[in-house]
C-alpha cells in the first residue's frame, strides 16, 4: 500500500476548546456520528497522541484537536479524504498528520511516524457521505456510475476514477469473475440477503448478454430478482453492501485493525469503534468480549481452554446507540453502534498475527 502525502506543519502552541468552533474546522460534508460519545470514550488529554483510523471528513479528528492540545494521526485509505484533510491540518499546525493507508496496517503506519505511546484509537467504519454521494465512486445504487466501490480509488480532477492509486479488483471485475455459486455465497454471507441465489442467477444471466459495468445496471438486475419489498429499503441495498465489503476486504481490515490497536495502545489507552451493520459490530463485540474476558459461557459447555489474561476493560457492557434527536438530525446515524474499551496492562492476545477471527467470503481480496 502506497504511503502518503503526510501533511505536517510547525506547532503554533494555540489551544482550542471543545465543542469545535467554526474556526477549528473547515465546513463538513459528512456529519460525524456519535461524536460526543466517541469523545467521551477517548477522553483526550494534552500532550497525548491519538489515531483516527478512518479520518473521512475529519469530524472526529477536529473534535479531538479542539478538546485537548493533543496530536492526531489521521489514516484513510481514500486519497480524496487525505487530500481534503490538508485544510484541517493547516488549522492545527504540527498537530495533525494525515496518512493514506489502511487502518489494518496501522501498527506500521503509526510506528513510522509516532513510535511512542498511543493514548487512543478510533475507527468509524464504513463509508463517508462524500463517498456515498459521489456517483463516480460506484458505491450508490441510487446514482448511476461506474461499478467500482474501491475506497482507495479516488476521483481525478477530471471526475474520472483514479484507478492508478489501487491495483485492487473493483466491483465490476468481481461481478464478472465469480461463479454463480460464489456470487450467491458472497451476497448471502456479506449482504445477509435471503434471495441471494435468485440475485446471483440474474446477475449471471445478465452478464452473459453484456458485461455489467454500471451501478444503475446492477441495481436494476437486483431489484428485478427480489420478489418482496421492505418499506424504506431499496432491494439493491444488501447486494451492494456485500460487494463493497468484499471489494475492500472490510472484515479482514477490522480484524487486522483490532489486533494492531491492541498492540499500539498504552495501558489506560482508549479504543472507540463505531460500526454500522451487524457483521462489523459482531466482529468488534466478539473481539472486545474475548480480550476483556467477558465472553458469556454456558455451564453445559465443555471447559474452555485457558484464556490469556484480559488486555481490555469494557467501557460499558452494551453498545451506545444514537439518540432519537441525533437520528432526526442525521438519518445516516440510524444504525450506528459505538463500543469502547480501555487497554489494561497485559500482553496482546491471540490475534497477534492479525489473522481474521472468522470465515472469509469467496472473492474477498486480501
Ligand atoms: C464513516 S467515514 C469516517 C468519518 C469520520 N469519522 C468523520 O467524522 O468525518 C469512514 C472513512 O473511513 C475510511 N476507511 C474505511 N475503511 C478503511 C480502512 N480499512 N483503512 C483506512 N480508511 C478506511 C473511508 O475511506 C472513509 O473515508
Amino acid at each position: 500500500m502506497k504511503r502518503a502525502r503526510a501533511t505536517r506543519a510547525g506547532d503554533s502552541g494555540r489551544r482550542s476548546m471543545f465543542p469545535a468552533a467554526a474556526a477549528t474546522h473547515p465546513p463538513l460534508d459528512h456529519v460525524p456520528v456519535l461524536l460526543d460519545a466517541v469523545l467521551a470514550a477517548l477522553a483526550p488529554r494534552d500532550g497525548a497522541v491519538y489515531v483516527d483510523g478512518t479520518f473521512g471528513a475529519g469530524g472526529y479528528a477536529a473534535a479531538l484537536l479542539a478538546a485537548a492540545h493533543c496530536r492526531v494521526l489521521g489514516i484513510d485509505r481514500d486519497p480524496d479524504a487525505v487530500r481534503r484533510g490538508a485544510a484541517l491540518a493547516e488549522l492545527h499546525p504540527g498537530r495533525l498528520t494525515l496518512i493514506e493507508g489502511r487502518f489494518g496496517d496501522m501498527e506500521r503506519l503509526v510506528g513510522d511516524i509516532a513510535p511512542g505511546p498511543i493514548a487512543g484509537i478510533t475507527l468509524d467504519l464504513g463509508l463517508s457521505s462524500m463517498q456515498l454521494d459521489s456517483a463516480e465512486r460506484g458505491f450508490s445504487f441510487r446514482l448511476d456510475g461506474p461499478l467500482d466501490m474501491r475506497m482507495s480509488a479516488g476521483v481525478s480532477a477530471a471526475g474520472q476514477n483514479d484507478a492508478g492509486s489501487d491495483a485492487r479488483e473493483n466491483a465490476a471485475d468481481l461481478v464478472a469473475r465469480l461463479s454463480e455459486e460464489d456470487l450467491a455465497l458472497l451476497i448471502r454471507s456479506l449482504g445477509e440477503e435471503r434471495f441471494a441465489r435468485r440475485v446471483a442467477r440474474r446477475i449471471v444471466a445478465a452478464r452473459q448478454q453484456s458485461p455489467i459495468r454500471r451501478t444503475g445496471e446492477l441495481a436494476e438486475i437486483v431489484r428485478a430478482a427480489i420478489p418482496t419489498r421492505e418499506p424504506g429499503l431499496d432491494p439493491a441495498t444488501r447486494t451492494f453492501q456485500a460487494l463493497r465489503i468484499a471489494v475492500n476486504d472490510e472484515l479482514g481490515e477490522i480484524d487486522r485493525g483490532l489486533a494492531g490497536a491492541e498492540r499500539l495502545l498504552e495501558p489506560g489507552g482508549r479504543l472507540a469503534i463505531v460500526a454500522f451493520h451487524s457483521l462489523e459490530d459482531a466482529r468488534v463485540k466478539s473481539f472486545l468480549r474475548q480480550r476483556s474476558g467477558t465472553v458469556a459461557t454456558s455451564r453445559h459447555a465443555p471447559p474452555a481452554p485457558a484464556a490469556p489474561p484480559p488486555s481490555f476493560r469494557l467501557l460499558g457492557r452494551r453498545a451506545i446507540r444514537p439518540s432519537e434527536e441525533e437520528i432526526a438530525r442525521n438519518p445516516r446515524a440510524r444504525s450506528a453502534r459505538l463500543r469502547a474499551a480501555e487497554r489494561i496492562a497485559a500482553a496482546p492476545g491471540f490475534l497477534g498475527s492479525g489473522e481474521p477471527a472468522g470465515p472469509v467470503a469467496p472473492g474477498a481480496a486480501r
